[in-house]
């Protein structure tokens, strides 16, 4: 069976889910004024930049790298500002000049730690001082299912916590020990993990975590 590169995915199958992972706004919102200029990295259809603005937040910027997915965001919401990107991983905004920056579910279709490093670094660099994220994704689950999918995930890919959906997607779930060395470079306020749901509605771990920049320079050499 062959996998689809994860752009292809959210292209052709991706771009028709719905989406209904939470956003805690009420652990958010002491953090940010209605005027903050917030990004939100891998929007989709621009479903939690709807939440945001319905609850006053008028400073949005969303990007994706999937052309049919922000063709449907602009569809759906053409109020809100969807923007295609040009590179995944790069976004086309000045050093720290946003507040706060919002991933939910975008790190499980980056196999690639240093994808995920590298990217986590790109978020550093468009905040501002004491710029904050808000990042929510899935934790490895340990279950008899899911150490299966993870084994053969494992002799496939050589990673633990990959595993191939049976949409043809490569999938990763996170330790939380990989998360915490990934989010080096900010400062945790809040994290908290729960019992969710995948979007083919699998029982699945997620984590919701707040987190501001650290104000060291980046000495990691990915960044440069
Ligand atoms: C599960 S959806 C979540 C969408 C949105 N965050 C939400 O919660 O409604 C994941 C999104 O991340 C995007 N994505 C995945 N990998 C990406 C990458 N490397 N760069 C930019 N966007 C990416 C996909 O195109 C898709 O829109």
């Amino acid at each position: 069976m062959n996998t689809l590169s994860s752009l292809e995915y959210w292209n052709k199958i991706g771009s028709t889910k719905e989406f209904e992972d939470p956003l805690y706004l009420e652990k958010l919102s002491p953090y940010l004024t209605q005027e903050s200029k917030i990004i939100e990295y891998g929007c989709g259809y621009g479903r939690m930049m709807q939440i945001l603005l319905e609850h006053g937040y008028n400073n949005l910027t969303g990007y994706d790298f999937a052309q049919n997915m922000v063709k449907r965001g602009n569809q759906t919401h053409p109020h809100l500002e969807i923007n295609l990107l040009n590179e995944s991983g790069k976004i086309p905004v000045p050093n720290e000049s946003v507040d706060a920056a919002i991933m939910l579910t975008v790190l499980c279709s980056m196999t690639d730690t240093s994808d995920q490093a590298k990217l986590l670094n790109e978020i550093w660099r468009i905040l501002k001082p004491n710029g904050l994220i808000y990042i929510s994704d899935f934790l490895i689950c340990e279950n008899e299912r899911y150490n299966e999918m993870y084994l053969k995930g494992f002799q496939k890919f050589g990673k633990w916590g990959t595993y191939l959906t049976s949409e043809n997607l490569v999938v990763r779930h996170l330790s939380s020990q990989a998360l915490f060395v990934l989010m080096k470079n900010f400062d945790i306020q809040w994290f908290e993990q729960f019992d969710f749901k995948t979007m083919n509605n699998n029982p699945a771990r997620t984590f919701h975590c707040i987190a501001i920049k650290k104000s060291h320079e980046l000495s990691d050499k990915v960044c440069k």
